[in-house]
């Protein structure tokens, strides 16, 4: 099945579903936030699975629903939290409203993602529930670190990949189970598309990472630029505070240590050092490496070479986006 059309599907149902209405405050912003686009990787996920598995994907709209919808609303929490003013190329929704809307339709965002799986029976709505609930419960623990380590000056790579895991991987991961619940996949099969995700996750998170500093801030639609503002430890800072030496090392440690006057100096200056030091290289050959992992996974599943070929062209397109 052409991607294409599990898009369209997945979009003309996103339209139907989600709706305005009062108090307008509260679902405005639900709205916009929605509307606003993105890649929907994890809804695509969801419904690719399903149809991996030789079912109907429509049987798998509205579970795509919740998790691109609960997606969305860690975005508005994360873009409080990482004080970001764009999201896809428009204001995010503390900057447009204020803090407290992107709280409570946050949260709101959170309720109806719970409410859309409620269309499931029985053992399949216990079994996506269990994988939804814990998979939340996850991303913030994944989202605490990240912030933890804003302060912190001695994160290791393992910890690094630990957080990224917690925070974006899981969910990815997920939205393959949940198709592969759905599609009453054996256990197994459920458990190598789990697998395939976290793979394909930590490679989704480190080019989210990379395009951050070295992204076109005309596709990219996120402020080039915000990690390194921020004090993110991602692995290209880890990655530079190993190789770099000498006045480089203390000019870079010195930028993460210290409040900064001058920000795009500092953003100047982090990403030449990223580029000397050979965290770009490093991290280019990560995110190929963690797609490849996912890729292997796939070997063991008992699906279609068809519908493996589409979940490595899937892995393909995500490690060469702009967005
Ligand atoms: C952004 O997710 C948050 C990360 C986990 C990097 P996406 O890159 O999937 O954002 P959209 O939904 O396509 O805008
Ligand atoms: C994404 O981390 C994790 C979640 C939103 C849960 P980022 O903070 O890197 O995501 P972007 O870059 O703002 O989309
Ligand atoms: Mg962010
Ligand atoms: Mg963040
Ligand atoms: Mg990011």
């Amino acid at each position: 099945m052409d991607l294409s059309n599990f898009r369209q599907s997945f979009l003309a149902f996103l339209e139907k579903e989600v709706t305005v209405k009062e108090p307008v405050s509260l679902y405005k912003p639900v709205d916009y936030i929605l509307q606003l686009g993105g890649k929907r990787v994890r809804p695509l996920l969801v419904l690719m699975s399903i149809d991996a598995f030789g079912k109907d994907y429509k049987q798998g709209l509205h579970a795509a629903l919740a998790i691109e919808v609960f997606h969305n609303f860690t975005l508005l929490h994360d873009d409080i939290m990482d004080d970001a003013p764009l999201r896809r190329g428009q204001q995010t929704v503390h900057e447009k409203w204020d803090v407290n809307t992107a709280i409570l339709s946050g949260d709101a965002m959170m309720i109806l993602a719970n409410q859309y799986l409620e269309v499931y029976d029985g053992a399949i709505y216990k079994k996506l529930m269990q994988l939804f609930q814990q998979t939340a419960l996850e991303v913030c623990e994944g989202q605490q670190y990240d912030m933890d380590f804003e302060k912190r000056m001695d994160v290791t790579i393992p910890e690094y990949i630990e957080m990224i895991k917690l925070k974006t991987s899981v969910l990815v991961a997920a939205a393959l189970k949940m198709g592969a619940i759905i599609a009453g996949a054996s256990d197994e099969d459920a458990t190598a598309f789990y697998k395939y995700g976290l793979n394909l996750g930590l490679a989704f998170q480190l080019q989210d990472d990379y395009l951050d500093a070295f992204g076109d801030p005309e596709t990219f639609g996120k402020q080039i630029g915000g990690d390194i503002i921020e004090n993110k430890k991602t692995f290209l800072v880890l990655k530079a505070e190993k190789s770099l030496q000498g006045d480089d090392l203390e000019l870079f440690q010195n930028y993460y240590a210290n409040d900064v006057d001058n920000i795009d100096q500092k953003i100047n200056d982090v990403k030449l050092l990223f580029e000397k030091s050979g965290a770009v290289q490093a991290i280019k050959q990560e995110i190929t490496d963690y797609t490849n992992k996912a890729f292997k996974v796939l070997d063991s599943v008992t699906i279609s070479e068809e519908a493996k070929n589409q979940l490595i062209a899937f892995g393909n397109y995500l490690m060469g986006r702009k967005a």
